[in-house]
């Protein structure tokens, strides 16, 4: 069994490291990547292909203090009203460089608060994208929906539009968290919103809450679980709350002094994480938690979970297009990323380019080493045979590796036949092996913490 010093010892209280939605991670994209590249890498999509594309909508009407998403307030739709004149015409962009016979596999709203848009806007949006490239069978579209910026009318144009998983924010009910975090949601708010998604027919529903919150204790964070779990959401993300004021400035509003610290951190998650799996819950990978007969529970029993930018998904497309200012795109050559400003992305998309302005040409050992990272942070498994396979890595050599993590993690980490595993307990440390595997220097980049 695992002890409290152990973890400490091997640094889970102290160090700061990536989340791991992609490898290498963004710290480490360079100007090597620009709009040519990728229109050259959207040009070589194979006839009929299926992808999938993500659309950014960096407003937000109210600002949470607690928020590190790339995203400005806005009391106006004029912005917005400019800014989706913006995305469809870098969807046209798109259209005129895709390939033919190009089908969707998912298409995900993201924010920001994408539920900002008015009816007209997304309307007008969903034709665009339908005009870009149809939905591919069994397609799904997912859209961030903040409980407190949603309508039926919203509501019926997306569900008109294909809308088959919702994914809304909740963080924590409790009242006194949420005016520390500058966040006002009632529990009333978020059960209308969960019941007009509902009542629509929209199959599957996602939830985010947070564990590290100021004034969270187990008591404050058990009372929200069971609340959440009275409205029966299909999934749930338990993020670990990132405090990174130096990035995100409204950050600096939320007291340091109240945050828990390393230890009361990890048991705020367990007692989130005992709760969700003694409802039935099945574990998926570090953060999330889905019910038996979810796509994301049965992609985990089939080995086909996958991480992406959105987090897990079952998703086994290899081509992500993100669109709108900061968005990032994944391609078998590598990564793309969309100028971060909204005034940036808007004049370059206005001069008729793409915004690409940084990115990562894979090259070297990342191909292998981004799958070792996915694998552990979805499965806690790599699998040798697989990467000599896929990658023409050596077995000796991966042996040799895993060897020096096992050593390094204190016989922790088990290697057997088929490669390194990671039991359950020691699975807080997931991220810091999947550091020791990473090979770029991560002492620059302002990581958050481990647990
Ligand atoms: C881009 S936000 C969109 C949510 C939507 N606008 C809303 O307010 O409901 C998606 C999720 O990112 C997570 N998030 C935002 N800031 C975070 C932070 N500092 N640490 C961890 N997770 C964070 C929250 O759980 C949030 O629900
Ligand atoms: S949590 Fe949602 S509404 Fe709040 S600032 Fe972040 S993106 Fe905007």
């Amino acid at each position: 069994m695992i002890t409290r010093t152990q973890l400490s010892r091997l640094g889970l209280f102290d160090a700061k490291v990536p989340r791991y939605t992609s490898y290498p991670t963004a710290p480490h994209f360079s100007d090597a990547v620009d709009d040519r590249t990728f229109s050259d890498w959207i040009g070589a999509l194979a006839e009929g292909s299926r992808v999938s594309l993500y659309l950014h909508v960096p407003f937000c009407r109210r600002l949470c203090w607690f928020c590190a998403c790339r995203t400005q307030g806005t009391a106006t739709l004029s912005p917005v009203e400019s800014y989706v004149g913006t995305l469809i015409r870098e969807l046209d962009l798109l259209k005129a460089r895709l390939p033919r016979g190009v089908t969707l596999s998912r298409l995900h709203w993201g924010g920001g608060t994408p539920t900002l848009l008015t009816p007209d806007m997304m309307r007008r949006l969903i034709d665009k994208v339908a005009e870009v490239a149809p939905f591919a069978d069994h397609a799904e579209f997912s859209v961030e929906i903040d409980p407190n910026e949603i309508d039926r009318e919203r509501l019926d144009v997306m569900v008109a539009g294909g809308l088959n998983r919702a994914s809304i924010g909740v963080q924590d009910f409790d009242d006194e968290i949420q005016r520390l975090i500058g966040r006002d949601q009632g529990y009333d708010v978020t059960r209308a919103a969960v019941d007009m998604i509902r009542e629509r027919g929209v199959p599957s529903l996602n939830a985010d809450i947070l564990f590290g919150l100021p004034d969270q204790s187990r008591a404050r964070i058990t009372e929200t679980v069971q609340k959440l779990l009275s409205l029966s959401p299909d999934r749930v993300a338990l993020y670990g709350y990132a405090h990174v004021p130096w990035m995100a400035k409204r950050q600096q509003m939320i007291p340091s002094d109240k945050l828990p610290g390393p230890d009361e951190r990890l048991a705020l998650f367990e007692t989130a994480r005992s709760l969700f799996v003694w409802d039935g819950y099945c574990e998926i990978g570090i953060d999330h938690f889905a019910a038996p007969s979810d796509g994301l529970s049965v992609a985990q029993k089939t080995g086909r979970l996958r991480r992406n930018f959105q987090g897990y998904t079952d998703d086994t497309s290899e081509v992500l297009i993100g669109l709108g200012a900061s968005a990032i795109s994944r391609f078998p050559q590598g990564y793309a990323q969309n100028a971060p400003a909204t005034s940036a992305h808007t004049a370059r998309i206005r001069a008729g380019r793409f915004s690409t302005v940084r990115g990562h040409v894979f090259g070297g050992e990342d191909r292998l080493r981004s799958r070792m990272i996915e694998m552990l942070m979805c499965d806690f498994r790599i699998r040798t045979e697989e990467l000599v396979r896929d990658y023409g890595a050596s077995a000796t050599r991966l042996r040799e590796e895993f060897a020096a993590i096992c050593r390094r993690f204190d016989s922790l980490p088990v290697l057997d036949d088929e490669g390194l595993f990671l039991p359950p307990d020691v699975r807080p440390l997931t991220r810091l092996v999947a550091r020791a595997l990473d090979a770029y220097d991560l002492s620059k980049a302002g990581h958050s913490s481990a647990i």
